[in-house]
C-alpha cells in the first residue's frame, strides 16, 4: 500500500489519519459534554485543561488533513453508487471536514479571549488575552457549543451510513478505509 492515494485505494496516512482522527474527536465529544455537567472541582479543571490541549493537536491534525486531502487523488465513487450516495458522501465529507476545523478553531477562540491560557502539556503555553473580550468569548462559546451538537449528529450519520454501505449493500467503502481492499 502506498502513502498517498490512489484512484481506487486510500493510502496508508490517509486512513492512519482517518482512524486516529476519529478516535480522538469521539473522544474530544464525550469529554465535552461530560466535564461541562461536572461539579466544580480540582477535577473538572484538570479535564478542561486535557480537553483544551488535545483540541489544538486535533486543530494542527485537521489543518494537515485538509492539505492531504487537497493534494491527494480523489478516489472514484464504487460502482455500486447511486448519484444520490455520490451526492450525499462529497457534501457529507466537506461539512464534516468544515465542522472538525470549526471545533478547535472556536475552541481556542473562546478560550483565548476570556483570557484563559492553553498549557499544551507542561511544553509551551497559549497565553488567553489580558484584556479579556466577554463578547467574542461569548459568541465563541456558543459556535462551539452549537457546532458539538452538529458534529455529534453528523459524526453519528457517518457512521450509521459505513455500516449501512458495509451491511445492507454489502460494498467496499468501510473496508477500503481499513486498507483491506
Ligand atoms: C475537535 C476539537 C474539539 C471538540 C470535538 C470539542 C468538543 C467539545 C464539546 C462537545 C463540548 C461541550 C459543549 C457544551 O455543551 O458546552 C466542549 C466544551 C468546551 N471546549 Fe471543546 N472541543 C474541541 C476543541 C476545543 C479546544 C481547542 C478548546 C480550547 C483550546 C476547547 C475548549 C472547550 C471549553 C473551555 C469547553 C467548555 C465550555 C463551557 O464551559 O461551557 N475545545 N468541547
Amino acid at each position: 500500500m502506498s502513502l498517498r492515494n490512489t484512484e481506487s485505494h486510500y493510502g496508508k496516512l490517509t486512513i492512519i489519519m482517518h482512524w486516529l482522527m476519529a478516535a480522538m474527536i469521539i473522544g474530544m465529544i464525550v469529554v465535552g459534554f461530560v466535564m461541562d455537567n461536572m461539579e466544580d472541582g480540582d477535577l473538572k479543571w484538570k479535564i478542561y485543561a486535557l480537553h483544551k490541549a488535545t483540541g489544538v493537536i486535533l486543530l494542527i491534525l485537521a489543518l494537515f488533513r485538509w492539505y492531504w486531502t487537497l493534494s491527494n487523488k480523489k478516489l472514484q465513487p464504487l460502482e455500486s453508487y447511486s448519484q444520490l450516495d455520490i451526492k450525499l458522501a462529497h457534501a457529507g465529507k466537506w461539512f464534516l471536514m468544515l465542522l472538525i476545523l470549526l471545533m478547535p478553531v472556536s475552541g481556542l477562540i473562546m478560550s483565548i479571549a476570556a483570557g484563559k491560557s492553553v498549557n499544551m502539556f507542561g511544553l509551551f503555553t497559549i497565553p488567553g488575552l489580558d484584556e479579556k473580550n466577554h463578547q467574542i468569548a461569548g459568541l465563541f462559546h456558543s459556535v462551539h457549543e452549537i457546532a458539538a451538537w452538529i458534529i455529534s449528529a453528523v459524526v453519528g450519520l457517518h457512521i450509521l451510513f459505513a455500516f449501512k454501505h458495509h451491511w445492507l449493500s454489502k460494498d467496499a467503502t468501510l473496508t477500503r478505509m481499513l486498507g483491506k481492499n
